[in-house]
């Protein structure tokens, strides 16, 4: 398959290897096609006729989503509507489109409201903040469009990730393995619990959907982690064990509310129900192992 990707320079655009996938993948750079640029996607599009798009393209800094809200909407969720009309004006037919969205569309900011054990993809999202209503705004535009033009879109698919990291961008992980090392203390948010996954691992079961030609919709895409587990603090720890007696710094525990400045969910942690996992501390350690000196 000829698969576009956007957002390939990220972190998870990495991860879309010809190398390793038995695809051809076309990754144009964010000024070759900006997302908010109809006229540019239209080019690539028109150029490549990808049988498939992989929308990774997005603005993930929460906070500076919840500052310039126009900007946060502009290319988080105009931006899969701007892909998804090129492809109508450009006539092409039969697309394959992942949109990649994530697990903050549950929202669920407050103390008491949240769910420990996860979320699964029949859950309703409650998103609250800029960056979390841009995500499942773009969700339904997709779901929308592929309803209202079923000859254009061969297979609808969103894919919602949970905590990511991988060799693509330096990620807390990459930072935590660095700082454990030094004598100094690392702070953590205490009240959090998460979905560390591994990119690598996301990549492959986002092609997966698109080779086994799974069924339209939502798939949550995460390591597997057990109640009330894999909170930073528990990803830390891991980290620690890995490094033994190379890790010096002290772990300081504070409240979410103390270094987040946008407030963010007590719990964003994501149940797989559709596709198979590996426990999340067997990914962290395959990737510790991997990037090891
Ligand atoms: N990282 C996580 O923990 C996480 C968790 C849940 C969901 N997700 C989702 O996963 C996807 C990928 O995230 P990531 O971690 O790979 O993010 P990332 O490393 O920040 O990469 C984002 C990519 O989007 C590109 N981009 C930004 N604005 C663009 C625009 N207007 N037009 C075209 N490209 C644009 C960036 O290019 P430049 O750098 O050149 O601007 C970069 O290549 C996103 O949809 C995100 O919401 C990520």
């Amino acid at each position: 398959m000829k698969i576009l990707i956007t957002g390939g320079s990220g972190m998870l655009g990495y991860e879309f290897d010809s190398n390793r996938f038995d695809h051809e993948f076309i990754k144009p750079s964010h000024r070759e096609m900006d997302v908010t640029n109809i006229s540019q996607i239209e080019s690539i599009l028109k150029k490549y006729q990808p049988d498939a798009v992989i929308n990774a393209a997005a603005i993930i800094n929460i906070d500076k989503c919840e500052e310039e809200k126009g900007f946060c909407f502009g290319v988080n969720r105009d931006g899969v509507k701007n892909i998804l009309e090129a492809i109508k004006s450009t006539g092409l037919k039969n697309v394959k489109f992942i949109q990649v969205s994530s697990s903050e569309v549950f929202g669920r900011l407050k103390e008491g409201e949240y769910e420990i054990e996860g979320y699964s993809e029949e859950d309703e999202p409650r998103p609250v903040t800029n960056y979390q209503k841009s995500k499942y705004d773009a969700e339904k535009i997709l779901e929308k469009f592929a309803e209202n033009n079923p000859s254009l879109i061969g297979g609808s698919y969103i894919a919602r990730a949970g905590w990511l990291y991988g060799k693509g961008r330096r990620s807390f992980v990459d930072f935590m393995y660095e700082d454990l090392q030094r004598e100094e203390e690392v702070i953590i948010a205490s009240d959090q619990w998460r979905s560390p996954t591994s990119a690598e691992f996301f990549a492959s079961s986002v092609i997966s959907l698109l080779d086994d030609s799974r069924e339209n919709g939502i798939y949550h895409i995460v390591d597997e982690v057990k109640s009330g587990e894999a909170t930073p603090k528990d990803v830390v720890e891991e980290i620690q064990r890995f490094l033994n007696e190379s890790a010096k710094a002290k772990i300081k525990e504070v409240y979410r509310k103390d270094i987040f400045k946008t407030p963010r969910a007590p719990s964003n942690v994501l149940k797989n129900t559709k596709l198979q996992s590996q426990y999340w501390r067997e990914s962290l350690r395959q990737y510790l192992n991997s990037i090891k000196i």
